[in-house]
């Protein structure tokens, strides 16, 4: 029998359509980013009104690296600046930080500020996890590496050495901007997630849209393989 009416633990969110909210509102790119770390913080302030205990965000994958160097730099200094101005509050409202994906590939100061940032926040009960230099596949090879390293490969060893190993299985995951694809996120812990695509773009949205998104969830059935 299929799962009905269960309660979302862990959402994901592809956040897509920053630089399509920025042209529509005749403003550059970098415009379209800022407004998307709005929607971010806006977000991440609604978290206390939902039973959620982990919500992921993709805000910069392995493949965003071939974008121009002046969006890319861009986008850096917005997640310093985020990271300087909203840490206390993480801390204030028991926000966990965790970062998934090869971070430690980013610029030295950006690394030190998130080891700061995962000390700071490791005793939040509510997990925001963020994509950082993130690639499914990529987290996988290196998974699959680990995994054989300690011993044989099965679901269960490999999926423990997943960067979301400690995190709940993922319910839910939501992209943004019209656009239907999983964009190499979170491919594994797909597996069995429900989607929901909405035509949002980033900037524009709301805790009423997650809302949305999870009452959508919680009418569906799930079977996970069963029936
Ligand atoms: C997609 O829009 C969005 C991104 C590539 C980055 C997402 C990043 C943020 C929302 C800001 C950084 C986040 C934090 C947590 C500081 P796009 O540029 O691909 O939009 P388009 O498809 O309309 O061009």
């Amino acid at each position: 029998m299929g799962v009905e009416g269960s309660r979302a633990r862990h959402v994901a969110i592809i956040m897509d359509g920053n630089g399509r909210w920025a042209k529509r509102h005749r403003l550059p790119r970098a415009a379209g980013h800022r407004r998307g770390v709005e929607a971010v913080r806006k977000l991440v302030r609604s978290l206390r009104g939902f039973d959620l205990e982990c919500l992921t965000l993709y805000a910069f994958s392995s493949e965003n690296w071939k974008r121009p160097v002046d969006e890319v730099d861009d986008l850096m200094t917005l997640m310093r600046r985020f990271i300087r101005s909203d840490l206390q509050e993480f801390v204030d409202n028991g926000v966990r930080l965790k970062i998934v994906g090869d971070w430690r590939a980013l610029a030295p100061d950006i690394v030190a500020m998130l080891d700061d940032a995962l000390e700071r926040t490791r005793h939040g009960e509510r997990t925001l996890a963020v994509g950082l230099n993130y690639g499914a596949q990529q987290e996988i090879v290196r998974a699959a590496r680990a995994a054989a390293a300690a011993g044989p490969i099965t679901t269960e060893t490999l999926e423990a050495h997943l960067d979301t190993a400690d995190l709940p299985p993922l319910d839910l995951m939501i992209r943004t901007s019209g656009e239907m694809r999983l964009s190499n996120f979170l491919l594994w812990q797909a597996a069995y997630a429900e989607l929901v695509f909405v035509d949002t773009l980033w900037p524009d949205f709301t805790a009423d849209m997650l809302a949305a998104a999870l009452d959508d969830f919680e009418r569906r059935e799930r079977r996970f393989g069963g029936r």
